[in-house]
């Protein structure tokens, strides 16, 4: 987690770093600091617990004039989230300031052996152990100051995104990674740092993605990527594809609605170009090429985390269902730490929207490791996890700014609905009028979701009504259940409400202990293969006094006489009910959460990218 960005060049550094951070600072808000370095060697370091803001305001009336330095947005590991852990650090000397993102996870080791050194911390962090210990390698084995970065590097063992800056030279930044993202941006004699491209965009569009175990150098101007032990790479300079507009606000007033709103084009742009109605084929590149071997799979898993776990138990359902494959979906962590049987027959599926989330690049590379075919499905362009598949699909969801995730779900939906027909009609487990018939379906599903955005109105009241519950319940059987999943957590996530997704039918055996005329069941109740079924558990509901809210299909009347609020949608294949039954309740999360008066771009001890175990 935590955002970091870097500066070098003839431009004022602090408000470039300030917009930066405020860009990145969905990735982690307990501290912020700024580390500023002058052609004269002044270095002024500035931090405070708390938001960007609280930086801009602690900075208000000191000198920030600087054409070098770097800040960074914290997601605090280890050590409280208060002003001595934020970082810029410095070393013992304070000739070294460095911004980390990730853990040292030998960090306690190397710094019971510096302590003995006389060396003293100021803060509890892992990253301050580092920037010690690269001094020490530097004062003791007369090297240049990359060497001894680059020495130092080899003694951590753990995830890094790290620039360190040195006061007696304000030409010089060095940035290495290892498990955590960063970009290097290339413009007219200045260069970025960042950990992702938005903070960059505005000034330039050549960008290098930094590979693992990779540093930059940027010496008077001049830009070196190489590895620890000292190889020289030829970067690979990339165009940004990102624009301005999509990574701000645009009129609403968070990011969260944004994004809700954005996904009729956003479910359309995961799809388009990809189905061809006309002849019934759907064109995924990247897996058209394991035709072979996908006719004969044997068994598909998928990983992920939170929603990206959520929408893999879809994909479960879809694989089944159209492919007739045997799918497990696994949670990305569980599944790394219990040695798990998989070898060259498997196929598996990581489904991420950062492509950075550490459980699930680690399962993805535990996989691989066992001769697995590895398939991603992810949102960010250039991350780490396309980066290690064989192949896959990018949903084009545009950036996701707010923590809690919308349309990225929606778009990993999407991008599984193809690929699961993609590898049906592979196996012939699904006849070309079928195939047509829901790749027209599909083409309907943007229209869909315009008219679900239609009753934000609507779902405003009940929120409303629902917005001092202290509970809730989300129920869905088939492809409602990761719906209700998904449903109850996005109202944990921005309102903190506890609420419990669980199948419809399981709740009689346990869950329905919980209900009485305080508790809000939010029921997945469309026109679809269970719907009998659902109006039953709706009704054990009711006669313990629970509140129903239900999710129905437009025109059914019938369900009126079992719920307390209704809310049609229209009516879909039952396969793509998750890209539209979904946004209902992204909106009433979202009101209770602004009714509430919580943080909803940012909730409380959340980060967009979960880059640590
Ligand atoms: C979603 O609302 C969450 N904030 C979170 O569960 C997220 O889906 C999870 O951390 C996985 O992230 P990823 O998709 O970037 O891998
Ligand atoms: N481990 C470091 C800390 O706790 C960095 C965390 C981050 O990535 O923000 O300060």
């Amino acid at each position: 987690m935590c955002g970091i960005v870097a500066y070098i060049g003839h431009r004022e550094a602090y408000p470039i770093i300030v917009k930066g951070l405020k860009r990145l600072e969905y990735r982690g808000y307990d501290s912020a600091g700024v580390a500023l370095l002058t052609p004269d060697k002044a270095l002024n370091i500035y931090k405070k617990s708390g938001k960007v803001s609280d930086l801009e305001a602690e900075t208000a009336d000191k000198d920030v004039h600087a054409n070098t330095g770097m800040g960074h947005t914290r997601w605090a590991t280890h050590g409280a989230p208060n002003d001595k852990n934020a970082h810029p650090h410095l070393s013992q000397n304070g000739e070294f300031a460095i911004i980390h993102n990730g853990i040292i996870e030998n960090y306690s080791t190397l710094k019971q052996a510096l302590i003995k050194r006389g060396h003293e911390f100021k803060s509890d962090t892992d990253t301050e152990v580092l920037i010690h210990l690269i001094e020490e390698v530097f004062k003791n084995n007369s090297v240049s100051f990359e060497e001894a970065v680059r020495m130092a590097l080899t003694q951590v063992v753990g995830a890094y995104a790290i620039v360190i800056l040195s006061k007696s030279d304000p030409t010089y930044l060095i940035g290495a990674r290892k498990g955590s993202p960063m970009v290097v941006g290339i413009g007219e004699n200045e260069h970025f740092i960042a950990s992702d491209a938005t903070p960059i965009v505005e000034y330039t569009r050549n960008v290098i993605y930094l590979n693992d175990g990779e540093l930059v150098i940027i010496d008077n101007n001049k830009l070196t990527v190489k590895t620890i032990d000292n190889t020289i790479k030829s970067p690979y300079i990339q165009e940004l594809e990102i624009n301005l507009e999509s990574i701000e606000k645009g009129g609403f007033d968070h990011f969260m609605m944004k994004e809700i709103y954005e996904q009729p084009r956003s479910i359309l742009d995961s799809f388009r170009g990809r189905t061809h109605v006309n002849d019934a084929t759907i064109a995924m590149a990247g897996i058209d090429k394991f035709e072979d071997k996908l006719k004969n799979i044997k068994r598909l898993l998928i990983v992920g985390c939170g929603t990206s776990w959520h929408a893999g138990l879809v994909g479960e359902y879809l694989f089944e269902d159209f492919a007739r494959i045997p799918t497990e979906v696994e949670y990305a962590s569980e599944f790394r730490y219990r040695n798990p049987v998989i070898d060259e027959n498997d196929f598996v599926i990581a489904i991420s929207q950062s492509g950075e989330t550490a459980d699930t690049l680690a399962a993805l590379e535990l996989a691989k490791s066992k001769g697995a075919t590895i398939f991603g499905v992810c949102n960010v362009v250039g991350s780490s996890i396309p980066r290690i598949t064989d192949a896959g699909a990018y949903t084009h969801a545009g950036p996701e700014i707010g923590v809690a995730s919308t349309k990225a779900f929606t778009a990993q939906v999407t991008a599984l609905i193809l690929m699961s027909l993609s590898v049906a009609q592979k196996r012939g487990t699904i006849s070309k009028e079928r195939l047509r018939e829901l790749l027209i379906e599909l083409e309907t599903i943007p229209s869909k979701v315009e008219e679900a955005l239609k009753l934000n109105d609507m779902i405003k009241e009940i929120a409303a009504e629902f917005k001092d519950s202290r509970n809730a319940l989300y129920l869905g059987r088939g492809y409602g259940f990761p719906i209700a999943l998904e449903g109850a957590l996005k109202l944990k996530e921005i309102s903190y409400i506890h609420a419990e997704g669980y199948p419809a039918a399981e709740m009689k055996h346990g869950p329905i202990a919980l209900i009485d005329e305080e508790m809000p069941v939010v029921v997945i109740a469309t026109q679809h293969s269970n719907y009998e079924k659902v109006i039953s558990n709706i009704q054990e509901v009711r006669a313990r006094k629970g509140r129903v809210i239900a999710i129905s299909t437009i025109g059914d009347e019938h369900i009126k006489d079992h719920a307390d609020y209704v809310i049609p949608i229209p009516q879909c294949e039952e396969a793509m009910l998750p890209l539209i039954a979904s946004i209902p309740l992204q909106l009433l999360s979202y009101h209770i959460a602004v009714m509430r008066e919580c943080n909803v771009d940012q909730p409380r001890n959340l980060a967009k990218s979960v880059t640590v175990e």
